[in-house]
């Protein structure tokens, strides 16, 4: 089975941006976590990030096909997005949230996700560690039925 793991908007900056935040790692070594964690879990990793809520959207719409379960990072359309919630309200498998910072923690606009309504977890706070978290509770959901 497959994973998806999605990645929202300027996170393919990750490593540059606002280190400080979100840390020195690179997208390209979540990529390898995601991997590494993936193998241990016994799925598939199909790892992508955009900066585009249309194809995020799009991306999800073909996941009901193409993927068992679903790690999303949303990023910014975490708070702002009724159509990425709407398109995995679609998708039938697990979907786990991550946020690498602690979005509680920050500014009161980051506090409310669309996307936590519908996820059967969410993980925030943990770095990128929270996306090995993800993908073992996505591989548990899937096992567990
Ligand atoms: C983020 C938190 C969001 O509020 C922010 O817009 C991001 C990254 C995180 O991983 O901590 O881009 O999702």
């Amino acid at each position: 089975p497959t994973v998806l793991v999605l990645n929202g908007p300027n996170l393919n900056l990750l490593g540059t941006r606002q280190p400080e935040i979100y840390g020195a790692e690179t997208l390209a070594d979540v990529e390898r976590l995601c991997a590494a964690a993936g193998d241990a879990a016994g799925l598939e990793v199909d790892f992508r990030q955009s900066n585009h809520e249309g194809e995020l959207v799009g991306w999800i719409q073909q996941a009901r096909q193409s993927a068992a379960g679903i790690v999303i990072n949303p990023a910014a359309y975490s708070h702002t997005s009724v159509a990425i919630f709407d398109a995995l309200n679609m998708f039938d498998g697990p979907v786990v949230e991550v946020h690498i910072s602690n979005i509680h923690r920050r500014e009161a606009f980051r506090h409310h996700s669309f996307v936590s309504s519908r996820a059967d977890a969410v993980i925030a706070g943990a770095g990128t560690q929270g996306y090995r978290f993800g993908i073992e509770r996505v591989a548990a959901l899937l096992a567990t039925g």
